[in-house]
């Protein structure tokens, strides 16, 4: 992990375990099952993956609401791994926003704005006297102005756009590192959803902040971040550029995923439609080898139902873990080994 490193994730893995009959164990549903990636300060970097794929609970095991099985989070220098879980816990709060899908279901009903945001900033020690001052700065940077306007309105009284900016300025309030994004615009109106992209970019580079934003929805991903990740089967099974991404997709699961966006530079191709090659797989028993192989057009027997497939590089910079690579190229793992 370098000097400029923020958030380092090295083989983390959230399980969780399905309900036992008797003396029956019926196993755990691996949402997230070896996931790797480091991010450096002042980087956004997008996540996408179909329904079912773990984007959530990678999302949640990193803000410290659902607990690790194993591996490593590394956040701004502070290690975080499931023993620590109360001092840890408190630290996450502080450092580590959280913009949700459903801003209406976030907000708690019976709270005005000002007690809204206030609560973190009481929880947190600010003093009184600094408190107002900040709800003040945050509701302008989030342009629900003039402030005075918004301060005594409860939730319901907030368009689905404001709600989600009001969610955005909690989660700014203690003036984070780092904001997790999870599928933040997937419920608003097609007209405010770029809007409010936008406004996370300008705070998330005006303020230096690392952002991860998880979207199940590829076409917003240009309006966003530097980076994408492509999650598939609680795996990352694709890392480059975006503009890379886009344009040299490695992995049949990302080609097939960029074929289905119709023209992926018209204003309104935003709906990615379904895959094609079947269902997801299970996360209960996944697929052997690659997970992808059974939904693959490129299925090489004996090869992809047999061991997972690790990192290859083939274009500096862009990681893809998937057989096709294998011929002449030194996987990421050993690279750095
Ligand atoms: N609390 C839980 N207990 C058991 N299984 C869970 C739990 N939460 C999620 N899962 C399962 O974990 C898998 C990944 O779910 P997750 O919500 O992380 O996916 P997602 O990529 O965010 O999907 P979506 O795009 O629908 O939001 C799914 O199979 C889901 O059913
Ligand atoms: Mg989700």
């Amino acid at each position: 992990m370098t000097d400029e490193a923020l958030l380092s994730v090295s083989e983390l893995r959230t399980w969780y375990e399905l309900r036992k009959w008797g003396f029956f164990h019926a196993g755990y549903v691996k949402a997230v099952d070896g996931v790797s990636f480091d991010l450096a300060r002042r980087e956004a970097v997008t996540i996408v993956g179909e329904s079912g794929s773990g984007k959530s609970t990678l999302a949640k095991t990193l803000l410290g609401l659902v607990p690790p099985t194993s591996g490593e989070m590394t956040i701004a220098g502070t290690k975080l791994d499931g023993e620590k879980k109360g001092k840890g816990l408190a630290w996450v709060r502080a450092n580590v926003g959280f913009v949700q899908q459903d801003p209406y279901g976030a907000l708690p009903p019976f709270m005005s704005v000002q007690r809204i945001l206030g609560e973190p900033l009481e929880i947190h020690g600010v003093p009184k006297t600094d408190q107002e001052q900040r709800i003040r700065e945050v509701l302008e940077e989030v342009r629900l102005i003039p402030y005075g306007d918004f301060i005594h309105k409860y939730p319901h009284m907030l368009s689905g756009g404001q709600q989600q900016r009001l969610v955005i300025a909690r989660a700014l309030v203690l003036e984070p590192k780092l904001i997790v994004a999870d599928e933040p615009v997937s419920m608003l109106d097609a007209s405010v959803r770029v809007e409010v992209l936008q406004l996370l970019r300008r705070i998330q580079e005006q303020h230096d902040l690392g952002v991860i934003y998880i979207t199940h929805d590829l076409s917003t991903v240009r309006y966003f971040s530097e980076f994408a990740f492509v999650m598939y089967a609680a795996k990352l099974v694709e890392k480059a550029e975006v503009k890379e991404l886009i344009h040299n997709p490695l992995h049949p699961y990302s080609q097939a995923l960029l074929t289905a966006i119709s023209d992926p530079d018209a204003a309104n191709a935003h709906i990615i439609k379904e895959v094609p090659g079947g269902e997801p797989p299970s996360l209960v028993r996944p697929p052997s080898g690659c997970r992808f192989h059974p939904r693959c057009k490129h299925f090489m027997e004996g090869v992809c139902d047999v061991d997972e497939p690790p990192a290859f590089q083939p274009v500096a910079g862009h990681e893809v873990e998937c057989w096709l690579y294998r011929e002449g190229e030194v996987p990421v793992d050993e690279e750095s080994a």
